[in-house]
């Protein structure tokens, strides 16, 4: 599968490092806009231009992969479509319901599929969470607690990301993750309620807790922060069942059953790709991507991301 990689900032770096590891995908060209984009794409001896169309109709595309910044996405996939290309998009898909729903009629009617990159459906700390609810190992659902926290971010290129129009800003950005595995596991919740803080003088909330309501009794909360102190980035969660609790903090993840009975799962990932940022090594986006190529070679949606959710997940956010 020949790859176009639209954006080589700090995701583009990341799925560009990926796709090294996956043994029929190739990224034969770049699209990007920036002296460092530019530098990036004559490091890794890639051709770069300045547009979509421009690389599709010099170079054998396959695929393409949007990880442009979040408010690019909507016109860049279009484009994309209009190349009647497979389509990769980073998190979020957009930041309102009717530019997501644009987007997949454009794949729909160019017979193309639009794959949106939401990469914890693929770690194997999801997995398993997501195996113990489906086969109800211990019991219904009784409460769950996601936490997702970081020191304030100042990554972004041109500072995109704390540009309300231009990121969606925590919500959007860092809490989308946790509440695209709460609606995956739960389904849409019937209510949502939320408190926010943000220090004097900040232009954008830096503390998020949410709490998911349903009406079979669960209620998930979910904590996101961009914190102005320089905390490590801690990312947990924890379920608890009717006969039992499920953990996920740095010692892995762990299954604590009323029985006495502890379970250390195995998580570990086979093979760690050095994501050339500030991620580290992982397999996340190596499974991620391998599943999205496998999914586009046969020309059918992903399971692990289904439409329906990423806009019920984008309807969620977008009244929050
Ligand atoms: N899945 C994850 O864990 C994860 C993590 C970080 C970011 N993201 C998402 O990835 C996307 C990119 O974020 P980032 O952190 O890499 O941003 P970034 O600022 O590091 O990089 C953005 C890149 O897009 C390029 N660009 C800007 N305008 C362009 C255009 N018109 N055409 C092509 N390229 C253009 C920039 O030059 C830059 O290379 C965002 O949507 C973000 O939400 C996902």
């Amino acid at each position: 599968m020949n790859i176009l990689l639209v954006g080589l900032g700090g995701m583009g770096t990341c799925h560009y490092m990926n796709y090294k590891h996956i043994a029929d995908a190739s990224v034969v060209a770049c699209v990007g806009r920036s002296e460092s984009d530019r530098a990036s794409a004559a490091s890794w001896g890639l051709p770069i231009y300045a547009s979509i169309a421009e690389a599709c109709a010099k170079e054998p595309v396959d695929v393409i992969d949007v990880c442009a910044p979040t408010y690019l996405h909507k016109p860049l996939v279009l484009e994309a479509a209009a190349q009647r290309k497979h389509i990769i998009c980073e998190k979020p898909v957009a930041l309102h319901l009717a530019d997501a729903e644009a987007m997949y009629a454009a794949a729909e009617e160019n017979g193309v599929q639009l794959y949106i990159a939401q990469v914890l459906q693929f770690t194997r700390e999801v997995e398993t969470l997501r195996e113990v609810v489906k086969t109800k190992r211990y019991g219904e659902p009784l409460d769950g607690c996601f936490e997702r926290l970081t020191a304030c971010p100042k990554w972004s290129q041109g500072g995109w990301l704390l540009d309300k129009e231009k990121s969606g800003l925590l919500p959007f950005d860092l809490h989308i993750h946790d509440l695209d595995v709460i609606v995956s596991l739960f389904g849409k919740p019937d209510g949502v309620t939320f408190t926010e803080c943000a220090g004097r003088g900040k232009a954008y909330a830096e503390q998020y807790r949410f709490l998911y309501a349903y009406k079979s009794g669960l209620n998930v909360c979910a904590e996101a922060a961009w914190f102005n102190a320089a905390i490590p980035f801690t990312a947990r969660w924890r379920v608890y069942f009717e006969r039992g609790m499920l953990i996920c903090d740095a010692n892995g993840v762990t299954g604590y059953a009323d029985d006495g009975e502890v379970t250390r799962f195995d998580i570990s990932e086979p093979v760690q790709v050095d994501c050339g940022i500030n991620l580290g090594r992982s397999g996340w986006f190596l499974r991620e991507l391998s599943h999205l190529l496998a999914c586009a070679k046969r020309g059918e949606p992903s399971t692990l991301v289904p439409k329906k959710r990423v806009l019920d997940v984008v309807e969620i956010l977008e009244n929050i």
